[in-house]
């Protein structure tokens, strides 16, 4: 068995308790399927700018080169030293950065609603239907958050001078049906339905898009396919999820359709996430980190939910290992601590008889011997 390379990137706010309970359970999965998992730590984020004055210190960025996938866990604590400028501060010079160092263009946050946890759920039992479980398939590394030109510049307004702020949505045809075709994929391995979202209303991205996704239907004649406005997208999700099995959305909607959907699922701790670039034979570079951020009001307090993080991890040994029974065995393990009733603060309800509501490290101890 070969060794597999991982960075452990555990960021700031609760990333560092979080990450500590997917090592645990990455190492029960270790002795488990008899692996060797090579797993070296190393700071990022504002842990980065502690530790060497950058967010993503080179020594890190060679690390994550020298590895086969990264787990990484939140960066960006809005409130220190606003003084930093923007195009330092951890959200852009970290994490964005890596996402395209690596070119992860294909976001996949999976989304699902464990049926004991139908409380911790904001709809009522109605609206949540036959259950929700949904998968957003979000471009990453193009649309508004990378299109140029992209700067603030002050320019002479009819009262004096004004600033202006400019950033540019641009998508290409490659860009386009390079995602489509990760999310006809997925659509085609899971119940078959593909939902594209765009505003071909409105905007140029959204006539192209809609024209290239369409095309590409042709060659899966097994995903039905349909299309939705972003706007009614997004109140869909409130009134009907569980018509939803696979959305697809470039960047900016994506990141706005997917936290939405993450508050179905309970809680945005509950919501893990694989960023992937190409595919290279059986092994494939990924990135992977809880949906849910840093959630600073939480940190150091062995409060935080871990599962988004373990999670993560699974979807790091299917998808970037190929090992789908390791994945499958810490999926299971997940459900089954949540069968047996216990919760973190996020996901815990008074009302729900049998449940026990236990800390950040109980939950990942929990989790490893469930392995
Ligand atoms: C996400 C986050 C990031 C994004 C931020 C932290 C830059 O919201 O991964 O969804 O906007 O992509
Ligand atoms: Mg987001």
């Amino acid at each position: 068995m070969n060794t597999l390379k991982i960075a452990a990137l555990a960021g700031d706010g609760i990333g560092p308790e979080v990450m500590r309970e997917a090592l645990k359970v990455l190492h029960a999965v270790e002795r488990r399927f008899g692996l060797r998992l090579e797993i070296t730590e190393a700071p990022v984020g504002w842990a980065g700018i502690d530790a060497a004055g950058s967010a993503l210190p080179e020594e890190t960025l060679a690390l994550c080169k020298r590895s086969q996938a990264i787990l990484f866990g939140s960066v960006g604590l809005p409130d220190r030293d606003p003084a930093l400028p923007k195009e330092q501060r951890p959200e852009r010079a970290a994490l964005l950065r890596l996402r395209k160092e690596f070119g992860l263009f294909a976001n996949l946050r999976p989304v699902r609603l464990p049926p004991e946890l139908a409380h911790a759920c904001p709809l009522r039992p109605e609206r949540q239907g036959e259950g929700i479980d949904l998968l957003v398939v979000r471009e990453l590394v193009g649309g508004m958050y990378f299109g140029h030109p992209k700067h603030t510049e002050e320019i002479q307004g009819p009262q004096g001078r004004i600033q202006r702020a400019i950033d540019t949505m641009v998508y290409t045809t490659p860009e386009i049906e390079r995602i489509a075709r990760v999310a006809f994929d997925a659509a085609r391995r899971r119940r078959g339905k593909l939902t594209n979202v765009d505003k071909a209303n409105v905007l140029e991205n959204g006539v192209l898009w809609r024209e290239v996704v369409t095309r590409l239907a042709a060659e899966y004649p097994e995903v039905r396919l349909e299309h939705l406005f972003v706007d009614n997208a997004a109140m869909q999700l409130m009134l009907r999820p569980a018509q939803f099995d696979v959305l697809l959305c470039e960047n900016m909607f994506g990141d706005i359709l997917s936290d939405e959907a993450a508050a179905l699922a309970g809680s945005l701790g509950m919501v893990p996430s694989a960023s992937l670039g190409e595919a290279c034979g059986r092994t494939r570079f990924g990135f992977y980190e809880p949906a849910g951020g840093t959630a600073p009001d939480l940190a150091g307090r062995n409060v935080a939910n871990p599962i988004a993080q373990i999670l993560s991890a699974a979807l790091m040994l299917r998808f970037s290992f190929g090992l789908d029974e390791a994945a499958q065995a810490v999926e299971a393990a997940v459900q089954r601590v949540i069968a047996a009733g216990l919760r973190t603060g996020d996901i815990y309800s008074a009302a729900e008889g049998g449940a026990r509501r236990v800390g950040t490290s109980e939950m990942g101890d929990a989790i490893a011997a469930a392995i």
